[in-house]
Protein backbone atom coordinates (compact mmCIF):
# COMPACT_ATOMS: atom_id res chain seq x y z
CA UNK A 1 0.00 0.00 0.00
CA UNK A 2 2.89 2.41 0.32
CA UNK A 3 2.02 3.39 4.05
CA UNK A 4 3.93 2.41 6.58
CA UNK A 5 2.64 -0.25 8.93
CA UNK A 6 2.33 2.38 11.90
CA UNK A 7 -0.22 5.09 11.24
CA UNK A 8 1.03 8.49 12.99
CA UNK A 9 -2.18 10.28 12.56
CA UNK A 10 -4.29 7.66 14.61
CA UNK A 11 -2.87 8.92 17.94
CA UNK A 12 -3.85 13.00 16.49
CA UNK A 13 -7.15 12.75 15.35
CA UNK A 14 -8.88 14.30 18.49
CA UNK A 15 -8.29 16.86 21.61
CA UNK A 16 -8.64 13.90 23.61
CA UNK A 17 -6.55 11.55 22.29
CA UNK A 18 -3.34 14.17 21.72
CA UNK A 19 -3.82 14.77 25.68
CA UNK A 20 -3.22 11.07 26.47
CA UNK A 21 -0.72 10.86 25.03
CA UNK A 22 1.05 14.46 25.37
CA UNK A 23 5.03 13.83 26.21
CA UNK A 24 5.29 16.97 28.09
CA UNK A 25 3.41 19.43 29.33
CA UNK A 26 2.97 22.85 30.52
CA UNK A 27 1.76 23.95 34.13
CA UNK A 28 1.56 26.75 36.64
CA UNK A 29 3.81 24.95 38.69
CA UNK A 30 6.43 25.13 36.12
CA UNK A 31 6.95 28.90 36.34
CA UNK A 32 8.76 31.35 37.47
CA UNK A 33 8.06 35.02 37.40
CA UNK A 34 10.39 38.09 37.09
CA UNK A 35 9.37 40.86 38.36
CA UNK A 36 11.37 44.61 39.26
CA UNK A 37 11.31 46.73 41.99
CA UNK A 38 12.03 50.46 42.31
CA UNK A 39 13.36 52.56 44.98
CA UNK A 40 11.89 55.93 45.76
CA UNK A 41 8.54 55.78 43.37
CA UNK A 42 4.81 56.01 44.54
CA UNK A 43 3.08 54.39 41.60
CA UNK A 44 4.21 51.43 39.42
CA UNK A 45 5.78 52.27 36.32
CA UNK A 46 5.28 51.50 32.66
CA UNK A 47 8.57 50.20 31.00
CA UNK A 48 8.21 51.08 27.18
CA UNK A 49 10.20 48.23 25.91
CA UNK A 50 8.40 45.51 28.16
CA UNK A 51 4.53 46.05 27.32
CA UNK A 52 2.37 44.96 30.61
CA UNK A 53 5.92 44.93 33.05
CA UNK A 54 6.22 47.09 35.37
CA UNK A 55 9.03 48.46 37.84
CA UNK A 56 7.27 48.25 41.13
CA UNK A 57 6.56 49.91 44.71
CA UNK A 58 6.83 48.15 47.33
CA UNK A 59 3.20 47.93 48.18
CA UNK A 60 2.66 46.93 44.25
CA UNK A 61 5.23 43.91 44.49
CA UNK A 62 3.35 42.89 47.21
CA UNK A 63 -0.02 42.91 45.95
CA UNK A 64 1.05 41.12 42.43
CA UNK A 65 3.43 38.76 44.66
CA UNK A 66 -0.29 37.65 46.35
CA UNK A 67 -1.70 37.47 43.05
CA UNK A 68 0.48 34.73 41.67
CA UNK A 69 0.26 33.04 44.96
CA UNK A 70 -3.42 32.75 44.08
CA UNK A 71 -2.86 31.60 40.58
CA UNK A 72 -0.09 28.59 42.21
CA UNK A 73 2.57 30.32 40.48
CA UNK A 74 5.39 28.65 43.18
CA UNK A 75 8.53 31.34 42.66
CA UNK A 76 9.11 34.75 41.73
CA UNK A 77 13.17 36.05 40.56
CA UNK A 78 13.83 39.47 41.89
CA UNK A 79 15.50 42.41 40.19
CA UNK A 80 15.89 45.95 42.35
CA UNK A 81 16.26 49.12 40.73
CA UNK A 82 17.61 51.84 43.14
CA UNK A 83 17.83 55.53 43.32
CA UNK A 84 21.86 55.68 43.81
CA UNK A 85 23.91 53.96 42.11
CA UNK A 86 28.08 53.84 42.82
CA UNK A 87 31.21 52.19 41.45
CA UNK A 88 30.44 48.77 43.84
CA UNK A 89 27.26 49.04 43.66
CA UNK A 90 26.40 49.47 47.41
CA UNK A 91 22.62 49.36 46.94
CA UNK A 92 22.92 45.45 46.03
CA UNK A 93 24.40 44.75 49.80
CA UNK A 94 22.90 47.27 51.71
CA UNK A 95 20.12 46.00 54.66
CA UNK A 96 17.60 48.71 53.26
CA UNK A 97 18.42 48.54 49.94
CA UNK A 98 15.35 48.12 47.97
CA UNK A 99 15.76 44.43 47.33
CA UNK A 100 16.08 43.63 50.70
CA UNK A 101 13.62 46.02 52.17
CA UNK A 102 11.46 44.43 49.15
CA UNK A 103 12.21 40.91 50.43
CA UNK A 104 11.51 41.40 53.90
CA UNK A 105 7.89 42.59 52.93
CA UNK A 106 6.97 39.85 50.73
CA UNK A 107 7.91 37.43 53.35
CA UNK A 108 5.87 39.21 55.91
CA UNK A 109 3.49 39.22 53.52
CA UNK A 110 3.19 35.86 51.96
CA UNK A 111 5.11 33.52 54.17
CA UNK A 112 6.22 30.80 52.81
CA UNK A 113 3.61 29.84 50.52
CA UNK A 114 6.30 31.90 47.22
CA UNK A 115 9.74 30.99 46.50
CA UNK A 116 11.79 34.38 46.51
CA UNK A 117 14.55 34.34 44.03
CA UNK A 118 16.56 37.43 44.58
CA UNK A 119 19.00 37.99 41.39
CA UNK A 120 22.79 38.74 42.64
CA UNK A 121 24.35 40.76 40.65
CA UNK A 122 25.94 44.29 40.53
CA UNK A 123 24.99 46.26 37.00
CA UNK A 124 21.70 47.37 38.72
CA UNK A 125 23.51 48.94 41.09
CA UNK A 126 26.66 50.18 39.68
CA UNK A 127 27.30 53.84 37.73
CA UNK A 128 28.85 52.17 35.07
CA UNK A 129 26.53 49.42 34.32
CA UNK A 130 28.92 46.13 34.46
CA UNK A 131 28.19 43.27 36.57
CA UNK A 132 31.69 43.71 39.01
CA UNK A 133 34.09 45.75 40.32
CA UNK A 134 36.43 47.65 37.59
CA UNK A 135 40.18 47.36 37.80
CA UNK A 136 42.06 50.40 37.28
CA UNK A 137 41.88 49.56 33.35
CA UNK A 138 38.07 49.55 33.45
CA UNK A 139 37.75 45.81 33.21
CA UNK A 140 35.83 43.77 35.54
CA UNK A 141 38.08 42.44 38.24
CA UNK A 142 36.91 38.43 39.22
CA UNK A 143 38.23 38.41 42.62
CA UNK A 144 37.40 42.07 43.94
CA UNK A 145 33.56 41.00 42.70
CA UNK A 146 33.18 37.47 44.04
CA UNK A 147 33.70 39.80 47.69
CA UNK A 148 30.74 42.08 46.75
CA UNK A 149 28.82 38.70 45.33
CA UNK A 150 29.38 37.13 49.04
CA UNK A 151 28.48 40.52 50.70
CA UNK A 152 25.23 40.81 48.69
CA UNK A 153 24.06 37.28 48.99
CA UNK A 154 24.61 37.45 52.91
CA UNK A 155 22.26 40.61 52.66
CA UNK A 156 19.66 38.74 50.49
CA UNK A 157 19.81 35.78 52.84
CA UNK A 158 19.07 38.14 55.99
CA UNK A 159 16.00 39.49 54.47
CA UNK A 160 14.36 36.12 53.54
CA UNK A 161 15.65 34.90 50.41
CA UNK A 162 14.79 30.87 49.51
CA UNK A 163 17.20 30.61 46.27
CA UNK A 164 20.03 33.36 45.46
CA UNK A 165 20.73 33.74 41.81
CA UNK A 166 23.82 34.47 40.75
CA UNK A 167 24.01 35.90 37.49
CA UNK A 168 27.02 37.81 36.86
CA UNK A 169 28.93 35.11 35.08
CA UNK A 170 32.53 35.73 37.63
CA UNK A 171 34.11 32.69 38.16
CA UNK A 172 33.84 30.65 40.90
CA UNK A 173 30.63 32.64 42.17
CA UNK A 174 28.86 29.99 43.31
CA UNK A 175 31.25 28.55 45.61
CA UNK A 176 32.16 32.11 46.84
CA UNK A 177 28.24 32.50 47.49
CA UNK A 178 28.14 29.17 49.14
CA UNK A 179 30.69 29.45 51.15
CA UNK A 180 29.96 32.84 52.61
CA UNK A 181 26.30 31.40 53.30
CA UNK A 182 27.58 28.43 55.06
CA UNK A 183 29.93 30.60 57.33
CA UNK A 184 26.74 32.74 58.56
CA UNK A 185 25.08 29.89 59.09
CA UNK A 186 22.24 30.13 56.27
CA UNK A 187 22.82 26.52 55.07
CA UNK A 188 19.22 26.27 53.90
CA UNK A 189 19.16 29.09 51.48
CA UNK A 190 19.95 27.49 48.02
CA UNK A 191 21.52 29.01 44.96
CA UNK A 192 19.95 29.15 41.35
CA UNK A 193 23.37 29.53 39.10
CA UNK A 194 23.10 31.22 36.19
CA UNK A 195 25.04 29.01 34.94
CA UNK A 196 25.27 29.17 31.45
CA UNK A 197 24.56 32.26 30.35
CA UNK A 198 25.06 34.17 26.95
CA UNK A 199 26.62 37.53 25.81
CA UNK A 200 23.14 37.88 23.74
CA UNK A 201 21.20 41.01 22.43
CA UNK A 202 18.04 39.70 23.82
CA UNK A 203 18.91 41.23 26.87
CA UNK A 204 17.87 44.82 25.59
CA UNK A 205 14.52 45.55 26.83
CA UNK A 206 15.99 44.34 30.55
CA UNK A 207 18.13 47.39 30.77
CA UNK A 208 15.68 49.38 29.87
CA UNK A 209 13.97 47.58 32.83
CA UNK A 210 16.62 47.92 35.59
CA UNK A 211 18.17 51.64 33.79
CA UNK A 212 21.56 50.26 33.02
CA UNK A 213 23.59 51.90 30.63
CA UNK A 214 27.18 50.05 29.89
CA UNK A 215 29.51 52.69 29.81
CA UNK A 216 31.43 53.62 26.90
CA UNK A 217 28.84 51.85 24.92
CA UNK A 218 30.63 48.61 26.33
CA UNK A 219 29.18 45.15 26.61
CA UNK A 220 29.24 42.02 28.70
CA UNK A 221 31.63 39.74 26.13
CA UNK A 222 34.41 39.90 28.56
CA UNK A 223 32.24 37.88 30.97
CA UNK A 224 29.20 36.27 29.49
CA UNK A 225 29.70 33.44 26.81
CA UNK A 226 30.07 33.37 23.16
CA UNK A 227 26.98 32.01 21.69
CA UNK A 228 29.08 30.18 19.18
CA UNK A 229 29.63 27.64 21.74
CA UNK A 230 28.27 24.33 23.37
CA UNK A 231 30.47 22.43 24.96
CA UNK A 232 31.76 25.83 26.96
CA UNK A 233 27.96 25.80 28.44
CA UNK A 234 28.26 21.92 29.48
CA UNK A 235 31.99 23.00 30.85
CA UNK A 236 30.20 26.41 32.78
CA UNK A 237 27.26 23.64 33.67
CA UNK A 238 29.50 21.28 35.55
CA UNK A 239 31.27 23.56 37.55
CA UNK A 240 28.27 25.30 38.91
CA UNK A 241 27.06 21.93 39.99
CA UNK A 242 30.61 20.95 41.40
CA UNK A 243 30.72 24.57 43.27
CA UNK A 244 27.28 23.87 45.29
CA UNK A 245 24.79 24.84 42.63
CA UNK A 246 21.29 23.35 44.08
CA UNK A 247 19.39 24.29 40.61
CA UNK A 248 21.50 25.49 36.86
CA UNK A 249 20.11 28.21 34.32
CA UNK A 250 20.48 28.76 30.86
CA UNK A 251 19.46 32.16 29.23
CA UNK A 252 18.24 33.25 26.93
CA UNK A 253 16.19 30.15 26.28
CA UNK A 254 14.96 30.12 23.10
CA UNK A 255 18.05 30.06 21.29
CA UNK A 256 19.86 27.53 23.77
CA UNK A 257 17.32 24.77 23.76
CA UNK A 258 20.35 22.59 22.73
CA UNK A 259 22.05 23.83 26.13
CA UNK A 260 18.81 22.99 28.19
CA UNK A 261 18.79 19.62 26.43
CA UNK A 262 22.25 18.78 27.13
CA UNK A 263 21.97 20.48 30.68
CA UNK A 264 19.20 17.79 31.32
CA UNK A 265 20.71 14.54 29.64
CA UNK A 266 24.68 15.66 31.64
CA UNK A 267 22.92 16.54 35.28
CA UNK A 268 20.75 15.33 38.06
CA UNK A 269 20.53 18.88 39.43
CA UNK A 270 17.04 20.34 38.68
CA UNK A 271 17.56 22.98 35.13
CA UNK A 272 15.78 26.29 34.85
CA UNK A 273 15.76 28.18 31.41
CA UNK A 274 15.00 31.76 31.30
CA UNK A 275 12.51 33.07 28.53
CA UNK A 276 14.50 36.74 28.19
CA UNK A 277 13.43 40.29 27.91
CA UNK A 278 14.11 40.62 24.19
CA UNK A 279 12.31 37.29 23.73
CA UNK A 280 9.09 38.55 25.67
CA UNK A 281 9.21 41.84 23.24
CA UNK A 282 9.67 40.01 20.36
CA UNK A 283 6.44 38.12 20.66
CA UNK A 284 4.63 41.05 22.27
CA UNK A 285 5.53 43.14 19.10
CA UNK A 286 4.38 40.71 16.84
CA UNK A 287 1.19 40.18 18.45
CA UNK A 288 0.61 43.72 18.76
CA UNK A 289 0.84 44.11 14.74
CA UNK A 290 -1.50 41.31 14.40
CA UNK A 291 1.17 39.13 13.01
CA UNK A 292 0.50 36.17 15.16
CA UNK A 293 -1.43 34.83 18.27
CA UNK A 294 0.22 35.48 21.25
CA UNK A 295 -1.20 32.88 23.31
CA UNK A 296 -0.48 30.28 21.15
CA UNK A 297 3.46 31.34 20.20
CA UNK A 298 3.54 32.02 24.01
CA UNK A 299 2.70 28.91 24.75
CA UNK A 300 4.64 27.02 22.24
CA UNK A 301 7.88 28.41 23.32
CA UNK A 302 7.71 27.80 26.48
CA UNK A 303 6.12 24.30 25.45
CA UNK A 304 9.59 23.83 23.68
CA UNK A 305 11.80 24.68 26.68
CA UNK A 306 9.76 21.75 28.65
CA UNK A 307 10.40 19.66 25.58
CA UNK A 308 13.71 20.34 26.28
CA UNK A 309 13.98 19.44 29.53
CA UNK A 310 13.28 22.76 31.37
CA UNK A 311 11.99 21.59 34.82
CA UNK A 312 11.43 25.19 35.81
CA UNK A 313 10.82 28.69 33.16
CA UNK A 314 11.38 31.88 33.76
CA UNK A 315 8.96 34.00 31.96
CA UNK A 316 7.72 37.47 32.13
CA UNK A 317 3.89 35.96 30.57
CA UNK A 318 4.10 33.42 34.05
CA UNK A 319 0.84 35.64 35.19
CA UNK A 320 -0.68 35.38 31.85
CA UNK A 321 -0.48 31.65 31.11
CA UNK A 322 -0.66 30.91 34.94
CA UNK A 323 -4.23 32.76 34.69
CA UNK A 324 -4.77 31.28 30.92
CA UNK A 325 -3.85 27.59 32.29
CA UNK A 326 -6.09 28.83 35.55
CA UNK A 327 -4.02 26.26 37.54
CA UNK A 328 -3.91 23.53 35.42
CA UNK A 329 -2.02 22.28 32.04
CA UNK A 330 -2.04 24.06 28.77
CA UNK A 331 -5.22 23.50 27.14
CA UNK A 332 -5.79 20.70 24.33
CA UNK A 333 -4.81 22.33 20.72
C1 LIG B 1 22.22 40.62 35.20
C2 LIG B 1 21.03 40.09 34.48
C3 LIG B 1 20.61 40.44 33.19
C4 LIG B 1 19.45 39.72 32.95
C5 LIG B 1 19.18 38.97 34.08
N1 LIG B 1 20.19 39.20 35.00
C6 LIG B 1 21.15 41.44 32.26
C7 LIG B 1 22.44 41.22 31.59
O1 LIG B 1 23.09 40.19 31.75
O2 LIG B 1 22.83 42.14 30.90
C8 LIG B 1 18.65 39.77 31.68
C9 LIG B 1 17.25 39.26 31.78
C10 LIG B 1 16.38 39.58 30.62
O3 LIG B 1 16.81 40.07 29.55
O4 LIG B 1 15.17 39.36 30.74
N2 LIG B 1 21.86 41.17 36.45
Amino acid sequence: MGFPERRMRRLRRTAALRRLVAETRLGVADLAAPLFVREGISEPQPIATLPGVVQHTVDSLVAEAKHLVSLGVPALVLFGVPSSKDDVGSGASDPDGIVQVALRELRSAIGDDLVLVPDLCLDEYTDHGHCGVLDRRGGVDNDTTLERYADVALAQAAAGADLVAPSGMMDGQVATVRRALDAAGHHEVGILAYSAKYASALYGPFRDAVDVKIAGGGDRRGYQQDPSNLRESLAELRLDVAEGADIVMVKPALTSLDVVAAARRELDVPVAAYQVSGEYAMICAAAERGMLDKEAVVLETLGAMKRAGADVVLTYFAREVAELLGGGEAPPR
